[in-house]
């Protein structure tokens, strides 16, 4: 069957992801963006996006249109998924999303059509999981009358650098008419090319062990922070001296959240599971930073003699974004408050009525207060590090301890009342 010329291409999940995708193919294409969230397809059409991703001039700018109708996805050409893939309870992969996109495009698929998937899963669940799915709903065959494709996403919320014009796209295709034809599609909204990947799986174990291996790394630099303090050490201090090596590999000790680096792991620890390979490395990286929050909760608490007053500054999942979902601040929080401390929280970024439903986390609305035994700074908003050392002493009583978690204040100067606590 040959492939269908891109006309309309729909793009399902206007999320992080799916939104800044759909209006670069919009100066291209016809676009169809489709959200199930009703909510997020209405203020995006009136030129609002809450992750900040695109800016609202380029919104009102872009021809790309918006629907929380799957019946509009008729007679797309390409359709390509960007739903989330989050972990449950019990960190196994929750395909739930993925499999109702695809029950959205089953449908529609006609001979010819192109079905790419960008959300992040485990080798072989393009073709094993979303393949049949389609082919049920279509009545077509896969890989015959329709084709699958594959296309990691690599963008990195709040970075205005690694835009998705500007970070190389791996894709793959069933077939390699389909590899040219994604190459051609993606090659006209990257300035940085695109790198055809030997098929499906090899692109899907690609995206996936570039977020594990991040994890894993974090979770070694996490463990020497922790031998390091038994020994009275800094890990900062240790790696300014390290880095100085040509191949160390910089990584920062720390809170790992977020649903990419904390999550993507688990799912290639499933697909392990399931072929009978134990994935001892992974899991041990993710216990480690999964703990890290209780260990720094244990320590900081320590250092006070006691539970106290503490002010944590930061509860989304990285600096400089809004998003609330997999908080390792919360779990910092959470873990303070089990040791007994009254735990008082300010998010520059986060949307307060989003972190009370999402958390049950009331934000105060300023940086205030005098009287805090502690100063946490969990999230490297730029907000926060721009506050003066006179300014942070002032939210703490004399002998108040600075918990530098991120390393954000290391350069300030602080009278010795202040007592200087990092990783
Ligand atoms: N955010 C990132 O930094 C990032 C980076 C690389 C890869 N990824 C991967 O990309 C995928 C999407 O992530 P995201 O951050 O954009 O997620 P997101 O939660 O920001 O957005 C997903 C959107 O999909 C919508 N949705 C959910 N189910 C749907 C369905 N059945 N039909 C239509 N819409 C549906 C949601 O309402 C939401 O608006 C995930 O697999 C993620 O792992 C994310």
């Amino acid at each position: 069957m040959p492939l269908n010329s891109p006309q309309k291409v729909s793009v399902i999940g206007l999320g992080y992801v799916g939104l800044p995708l759909a209006v670069a193919l919009a100066e291209h294409f016809n676009v169809l963006g489709l959200d199930i969230d009703h909510g997020r397809t209405e203020e995006l059409a009136e030129g609002h996006d809450r992750t900040g991703e695109v800016t609202p001039d380029s919104l009102k700018k872009s021809r790309c249109t918006y629907t929380s109708e799957a019946a509009d996805l008729a007679n797309s050409d390409i359709f390509i998924v960007a739903v989330p893939t989050p972990v449950d309870d019990e960190k196994v992969p929750d395909l739930g999303p993925l499999r109702g996109a695809c029950e959205s495009v089953g449908p529609h698929v006609t001979g010819g059509s192109v079905v790419v998937f960008e959300s992040t899963v485990f080798p072989g669940a393009t073709e094993d999981i979303c393949g049949p799915i389609l082919e049920r709903l279509s009545g077509l065959v896969c890989g015959k009358d329709f084709f699958l494709g594959y296309s990691p996403e690599r963008m990195n919320p709040g970075d205005t650098e690694h835009t998705v014009a500007n970070i190389v796209k791996v894709v793959a295709g069933q077939t390699p008419e389909v590899s040219d034809l994604l190459e051609n599609v993606y090659g006209r909204i990257t300035k940085a090319g695109v790198f055809m990947a030997r098929d499906i799986q090899t692109a899907e174990a690609a995206k996936v062990i570039e977020n594990a291996q991040r994890d894993i790394n974090i979770a070694f630099i996490n463990e020497a922070t922790q031998i390091f303090h038994k020994l009275g050490l800094s890990m900062y201090d240790v790696l300014e001296a390290a880095n100085t090596k040509w191949n160390f590999l910089n990584f920062q000790p720390g809170l790992v959240g977020g649903h990419c680096i904390g999550v993507d792991p688990y799912y290639l620890a499933y697909r392990a599971a399931q072929i009978g390979h134990d994935p001892d490395v992974l899991l041990a990286g993710r216990r480690t930073n999964d703990g890290m929050g209780a260990w720094i909760a244990q320590q900081i608490t320590t250092a006070l003699g006691g539970p106290a007053r503490v002010l944590v500054l930061g509860l989304t999942f990285k600096e400089n974004v809004p998003d609330l979902r997999n908080s390792g601040a919360y779990g910092l929080i959470k873990a303070l408050e089990k040791l007994g401390n009254d735990v008082v929280v300010h998010d520059a970024c986060a949307d307060p009525a989003e972190a009370k439903a999402i958390y049950g986390v009331e934000l105060i609305p300023d940086i205030s207060g005098s009287d805090f035994a502690c100063v946490v700074g969990a999230v490297a908003h730029d907000v926060y590090k721009d506050l003066s050392a006179d300014a942070l002493t002032a939210l703490m009583k004399s002998g108040g301890i600075l918990a530098d978690i991120k390393g954000i204040w290391r350069a300030k100067s602080f009278d010795p009342n202040i007592r200087r606590w990092d990783l």
